[in-house]
């Protein structure tokens, strides 16, 4: 029988890549339940919508009777969880969709998946996943020469996302713990690559340098990120849905740490050399702003764990995969025009505005 997945927030950057890849190098069916914040676009999905093994649901995680529903009537033999609001300063602007989201969402999420597993018949129950996607940002900050982030570095969140992510990577951890759930919970560092919202560093860079327009780097541009090229990350997210251990955490991260100011400068010759003409350099128009507020100077993953046990290893390198997502923004004006609308314009305008 063809396995079933659930993916939650399917329409946003990772999901909607995670989908894509999934349905071209797997046989399974997909049925995609998002919400569609601003985040959720679901034009990343045209070359799926027509799919048999695809089925898109317009709603909210945190809808009991929905996902009750979806989950009795698809009967899937895996929840890949990716549904969260995800923008740190939007947090900070505003932290109440987070805890309803990431937290409340989250619990409501399990609770029904716990009920939906709990009627299923024992060989199905052991091959149930409940495969939750968190971040690097529940363990807090790094100094400039502490080791990287390993499974066992304590939970030390410091914004309002963090904070949410950290909360729902616990009651996933309750869940296993409590109630047996197979879950399997992923931790992975910054992605880049195609379907990013133009709020996130790179692509805001790309799509500001192309225009000419200001790059709006936080502080002294010195904070650290450890950059992994989406594709890889979904690959991981494949691998330890397959093999991973129930109850398990697997961190996930490109080896790859960079500063901001790095990665601004290296934007700025990429879109100089693939739309030359405009008389000087674009990382003339880079312009140190004032700090975001609690700002984690350093995140870097340790991913020994999921490379010994579990085989994965990012493959793009990231000379190569920067390279590709310039390009990529560069030609698909189409889908910045429909991502950069009213509500875009509006949170541009209020967050850089002083
Ligand atoms: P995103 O903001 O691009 O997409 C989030 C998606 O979730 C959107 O399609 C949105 O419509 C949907 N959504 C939001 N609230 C919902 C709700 N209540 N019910 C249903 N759908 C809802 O996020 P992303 O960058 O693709 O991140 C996906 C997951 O990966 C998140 O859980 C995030 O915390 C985690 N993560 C992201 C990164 C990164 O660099 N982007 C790194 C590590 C972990
Ligand atoms: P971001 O893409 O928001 O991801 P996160 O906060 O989850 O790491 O930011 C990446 C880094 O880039 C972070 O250190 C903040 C910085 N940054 C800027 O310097 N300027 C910007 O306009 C944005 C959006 C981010």
């Amino acid at each position: 029988m063809r396995e079933t997945i659930l993916v939650t927030g399917g329409a946003g950057f990772i999901g909607s890549n995670f989908i894509l890849q999934r349905m071209e190098q797997d046989s399974c069916a997909v049925v995609n339940l998002d919400k569609l914040t601003y985040a959720g676009n679901l034009r990343n999905l045209e070359t799926a919508a027509n799919s048999s093994r695809y089925e898109f649901v317009h709603g909210d995680i945190g809808d009991v009777r929905l996902v009750r529903q979806l989950l009795r009537k698809h009967r899937p033999g895996a929840i890949v969880h990716f549904a969260a609001e995800s923008h740190v300063d939007r947090s900070i602007r505003g932290p109440a969709d987070f805890i309803a989201t990431n937290i409340n969402g989250t619990s409501a999420l399990l609770e029904q998946a716990r009920s939906y597993w709990s009627d299923l018949n024992e060989s199905e129950q052991a091959q149930f996943r409940f495969l939750h996607v968190s971040t690097d940002e529940v363990y807090g900050s790094l100094g400039p020469d502490d080791p990287p982030f390993t499974e066992r570095t304590p939970y030390a969140p410091n914004s309002p996302y963090a904070a949410s992510k950290a909360a729902s990577d616990h009651l996933v951890r309750a869940y296993h713990h409590t109630y047996g759930l197979p879950t399997l919970t992923t931790n992975c560092s910054n992605n880049y690559g195609r379907f990013q919202f133009p709020e996130k560093l790179i692509p805001l860079m790309i799509l500001n340098a192309k225009a000419g327009k200001p790059l709006p780097v936080y502080g002294d541009g010195k904070n650290v990120r450890d950059w992994l090229y989406v594709e890889d990350h979904c690959v991981a997210i494949a691998t330890v849905l397959r093999k991973g251990r129930p109850g398990e955490t697997y961190n996930i991260g490109g080896w790859n740490q960079k500063p901001n100011l790095e990665i601004v400068e290296l934007i700025s010759n990429l879109v100089d050399e693939m739309v030359p003409g405009r008389g000087g350099s674009r990382r003339e128009l880079i312009t140190f702003v004032k700090d975001r507020p609690g700002h984690d100077r350093r995140y870097a993953m340790d991913t020994r764990k999921i490379e010994r046990e579990l085989g994965w290893r990012p493959k793009e390198t990231f000379e190569s995969g920067i390279r590709k997502t310039v390009r990529w923004y560069l030609e698909h004006e189409d889908w910045v025009r429909a991502v950069t609308s009213g509500s875009y314009r509006q949170w541009i305008e209020t967050h850089y505005s002083v």
